[in-house]
């Protein structure tokens, strides 16, 4: 039984542009597992956010892996505009595309770990046939596109269902991630159905742009989970 480490995965959208690099400084220091971005196009949500160029800046500005989330319309498409580097996540979604094989194999041509995602009412089937390449799932637990939105409550049983999924298969070394009002009291009950990777934003430590304050909510977090 491999056991996996619990990783915190910033939410990029939620840091004060303002105090970027001494948020970076925090995280670098706070054992941060990588740096969650969210790339949103305005067709696949309802938002613009976060393009290749803000992922240029941040690999040239922290050493931690990107965690990139593509909420874009044909990623297929796509991968060779990131600067993806070797042991970056590499979050594609399954409703995104009508190739995630071949989605899949451009993000692993590129140094990076793909990563299949699923929205809260997205079947788990719809990641089963690339459960064997994936190195995790990223399960919304909010409907993309914006911060500060509260949990999507099946998405609790979904994570259990996920976690017999991949130990029945096997697969006990894929990560669940999870992505979407991950609060104190969300974080303990996602944590007990599975999870190890969590997206931290408006619910978690990114609450407050103040260093001593995210250094400590870090912390917090770190206790609740082991
Ligand atoms: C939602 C985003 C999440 C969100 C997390 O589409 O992908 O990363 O910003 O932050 P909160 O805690 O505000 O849900
Ligand atoms: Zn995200």
């Amino acid at each position: 039984m491999i056991i996996m480490d619990k990783l915190f995965m910033p939410s990029m959208m939620c840091v004060d542009p303002a105090k970027l690099c001494e948020t970076l400084d925090v995280f670098e220091k706070n054992g941060i597992g990588g740096l969650h971005i969210d790339v949103m196009d305005g067709h696949f949500v309802p938002n613009l956010q976060l393009g290749t160029d803000y992922c240029r800046h941040l690999h040239r500005l922290s050493k931690l892996p990107l965690d990139f989330h593509l909420m874009i319309t044909e990623p297929e498409d796509k991968i060779a505009w990131f600067p993806i580097q070797e042991g970056d996540w590499v979050s594609v979604h399954a409703e995104s595309t009508n190739h995630l094989q071949r989605t899949f194999d451009r993000i692993l041509a590129a140094g990076g770990k793909p990563m299949v995602a699923l929205n809260p009412a997205t079947p788990l089937c719809m990641a089963e046939e690339v459960l064997e390449q994936a190195a995790g799932v990223l399960l919304m637990t909010v409907s993309p596109g914006y911060a500060g939105q509260k949990l999507v409550e099946s998405t609790i049983g979904k994570i259990s269902r996920l976690r017999k999924m991949l130990d029945e298969r096997g697969l006990n070394h894929v990560r669940i991630e999870v992505d979407g009002n991950v609060s104190p009291a969300n974080l303990v009950r996602m944590d007990a159905a599975g999870a190890d990777m969590y997206v931290i934003g408006s619910s978690g430590f990114l609450k407050s742009s103040d260093a001593d304050e995210i250094a400590a909510g870090i912390a917090e977090f770190r206790k609740t989970v082991g």
